[in-house]
């Protein structure tokens, strides 16, 4: 993997990053988390990723501490000791801190921060070229009255079962119905479909993950004339639609062309998920 890792600003190569046992994110998951890239070198979208942190810390009650210039200088200085000098996959996660055995926060009063940096990998070309497998599971997406999916947090338990499910179902996603039947989201992605030529994904209150990647998305088919809707979807919906993709910061745009035992428009990426695509990567390649 050739992860380089900063805990609470000691950077070190992946084997010697140690964290405590007494840490609130290793003992009940109390934690958020951001997943971020750079293109050209540069982090994308990094006023989007902050502002969604800083919105996760406060759905848990957690201070941030740092400013979003600390924050930046902090990964700015762990890309530079990872030597790498292609484009960076950076993981950013915030915890409770080390404490006594109980939930009451005030046994954790510092946080701790830890930022991960490694190689960023592209999908296999393939996976565009030809679309890929879904599921959709059996495990519920988190009720917004339990842990709400708008967090994201390191506790991604109810993820991590969804994943499994698709995966031994030879899935390259999961998609996670809330507790209405409604669509939500992906595992690890936001979910599209595309009908009569527009892209729609279920709305926030769904229960899902504010995508940052889906957020953008919006912008982009403003500027190249695709409209990008909000609408509450079923399985139905799904399998009646023109094409389907999934998106996320680390995969862009990947079209989804079978769900369980059912072919999505004609089976290939289509025309709408393409144009989307080219328009995000052109916009991030521009920064
Ligand atoms: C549950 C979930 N939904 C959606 C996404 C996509 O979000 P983003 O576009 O910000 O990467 C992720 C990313 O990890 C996720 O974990």
């Amino acid at each position: 993997m050739a992860a380089t890792v900063n805990v609470n600003g000691r950077i070190t190569p992946e084997r010697d990053a140690v964290i405590s046992v007494f840490d609130h994110g290793f003992l009940y998951g109390e934690g958020i988390y951001e997943t971020m890239r750079t293109y050209h070198g540069r982090l994308f979208l990094y006023e989007r990723h902050t502002r969604r942190l800083r919105n996760s810390a406060r759905m848990i009650s957690l201070d941030v501490p740092f400013t979003d210039q600390q924050l930046s200088t902090q990964i700015r200085d762990t890309i530079a000791a990872s030597g790498l000098t292609g484009e960076t996959y950076v993981r950013v996660l915030v915890t409770r801190g080390v404490g006594d055995l109980t939930y009451d926060p005030h046994a954790t009063p510092v946080p701790s921060v830890v930022i991960i940096v490694k190689p960023h990998v592209d999908p296999p070309a393939e996976v565009y070229a030809k679309g890929v497998h879904a599921v959709i599971c059996d495990i519920v997406r988190n009720h917004p009255g339990s842990v709400n999916p708008m967090i994201k947090s390191n506790n991604l338990m109810n993820s991590a079962l969804a994943m499994q499910e698709a995966l031994t179902r030879g899935g390259f996603e999961g998609i996670m119905r809330n507790y209405k039947g409604e669509l939500t989201e992906c595992t690890t992605s936001n979910l599209f479909i595309v009908r009569h030529g527009a892209a729609v994904t279920p709305p926030l209150d769904a229960g899902l993950l504010p995508g940052i990647t889906r957020e953008f998305l919006f912008d982009v088919g403003k500027e190249i004339g695709i409209d990008v809707l909000e609408q509450p979807l079923r399985d139905a919906d799904l399998f009646a639609a023109d094409e389907a993709f999934l998106t996320s910061t680390t995969r862009e745009v990947v079209p989804i062309v079978t769900v369980d035992d059912r072919t999505i428009g004609t089976g290939t990426p289509g025309p709408v998920t393409n144009t989307l695509l080219d328009g995000f990567r052109k916009r991030a390649q521009a920064g």
